[in-house]
């Protein structure tokens, strides 16, 4: 019988946080992001609030001018590894970029994590928008947007063949014998192709998901057909619904082009609620997230889509400057979305910058609003669910309290984990390994 549809809930861990003042909030503690206590103690309560996974995100590249968090903080794999052994039930993504890893490796790190955790592990395949990682990567130049996207796609075809090298029974461990596997039952990949050879097989045998889960957070057309194809999960920002339904119906129609079930591709906007007992009281919070961002901390802010690019140099009440260059081959989408809204609003710059580094979103409120708000977003198919971030300290806290109860008595929500594997409780199927598939065909 197949499971009602729920709300999906995923947590960014974000130490200290994603902005550039929040390391200065009275309750905040500002070694956090480089805390392995601060980490596991956000992993458990989301966990108790039956989370479905855990999210860290990543990037290779720092300049002076980026975040606290971004400055100092753990490498995902490592930190989701060490947080496998204080959880049981909640899924761990990590982010993982293609342009500056090799798929042999990556292949073994998400194989290994979904071992360690006992089927809980996600790779969140990005194609890194910043410039200057190429040179922490002895490289010249930085590939193109274009490029990044075409390369994404071979490098995931050689990690998800590496993946099925041992089929799920091949070793047999056959004391008796002295047979340790099925030598018809270990494959070599021998992949040639535009960006990578690599022969395998794997040196792991296949893991309890079979496969990772793949997530993607591509916004372009690139980014979006790549998902559409790939991803059993999307992350996405959206500042409004309509735009978050059109986004919906037309990932999901591409899913469907590409001849896949589009309910198992899960579009999960990114949210930051921001929860009180009260309205008043979520409102002193929103107050204290904006009495954070100095304009200094917000000019930063807005670089980052432009490729770190600095707006310091412009005057901060003239008309919006035109920066679509520096947009073009970093987060192309993002970048875009602001210069269409500084047009179309003829914003000067500090308008703009104020509205990227503290918007209001649609989550802010007393338990029930925000409960209200996710319904509505969920049912009239803007998501499947939501990957939530805290906008001030504590907020996890209170949601899971305050909120997660809501959604439950609405059966919005689940009471309890589902199955034993991240794919389990996302409700995404088992990927049946190729060389069976092929044997049982020619059988
Ligand atoms: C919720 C969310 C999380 C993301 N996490 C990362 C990340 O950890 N690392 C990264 O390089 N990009 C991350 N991105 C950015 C995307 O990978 C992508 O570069 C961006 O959405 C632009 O899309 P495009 O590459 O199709 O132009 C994230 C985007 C969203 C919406």
């Amino acid at each position: 019988m197949s499971r009602p549809r729920q709300i999906k809930l995923g947590f960014i861990l974000h130490g200290v946080g994603p902005g550039w003042g929040d390391w200065r909030h009275p309750d905040a503690q500002p070694t956090a992001s480089t805390d392995f206590q601060f980490y596991k103690r956000q992993a458990q309560i989301a966990e108790a609030g039956k989370f479905d996974f855990l999210f860290v995100a990543d990037s290779v590249y720092i300049t002076e001018k980026s975040s606290p968090h971004y400055l100092n903080r753990f490498e995902p794999l490592t930190i989701l590894s060490a947080l496998a052994g204080a959880t049981n039930n909640i899924g761990l993504v990590g982010t993982l970029t293609v342009s500056y890893s090799e798929p042999f490796n990556v292949a073994r790190q998400f194989s290994s994590l979904d071992h360690i955790s006992g089927g809980r592990a996600g790779w969140n395949v990005v194609t890194s928008w910043l410039e200057g990682s190429a040179a922490n990567y002895s490289r010249e130049k930085h590939y193109a947007h274009d490029v990044r996207y075409r390369l994404a796609g071979e490098y995931l075809d050689v990690v998800q063949g590496l993946w099925d090298s041992w089929e799920d029974d091949a070793l047999t461990f056959d004391k008796a014998s002295g047979q340790f596997f099925d030598p018809a039952k270990l494959h070599t990949l021998d992949h040639k192709g535009e960006f990578f050879s690599v022969k395998g097989p794997l040196n792991i045998s296949r893991s309890p998901q079979g496969q990772p889960v793949i997530f993607q957070a591509g916004a372009s057309e690139d980014g979006k057909n790549f998902a559409a194809k790939r991803a059993d999960a999307i992350f996405v920002s959206h500042d409004e619904l309509d735009a978050a339904q059109a986004y919906y119906k037309d990932i999901k129609a591409r899913a469907a082009g590409f001849g896949r079930d589009p309910d198992q591709l899960h579009v999960l906007p990114a949210a930051r609620p921001v929860v009180g007992r009260t309205a008043e009281e979520a409102e002193a919070k929103y107050q204290e997230l904006i009495n954070l961002v100095s304009i200094d901390n917000a000019l930063s802010m807005l670089g980052r889509p432009f490729n770190d690019y600095d707006f310091s140099v412009h005057d901060l009440d003239a008309p919006f400057p035109d920066v679509s260059e520096h947009g073009a081959n970093s987060n192309q989408s993002a970048s875009l979305k602001i210069l269409a809204a500084a047009k179309a609003e003829n914003l000067s710059l500090r308008q703009v910058a104020l509205r990227f580094a503290t918007p209001r979103g649609h989550f802010v409120g007393a338990p029930e609003q925000v409960a209200d708000a996710l319904q509505l977003w969920f049912e009239e198919r803007g998501s499947d669910g939501f990957v939530l971030f805290e906008s001030v300290p504590g907020q996890l806290e209170l949601f899971v309290e305050l909120v997660v109860p809501i959604l439950q008595a609405r059966g919005l929500y689940r009471q309890d984990y589902e199955a034993t594997t991240f794919r389990g409780n996302l409700g995404v199927d088992f990927p049946v390994n190729r060389h069976a598939v092929k044997r049982d065909v020619a059988a």
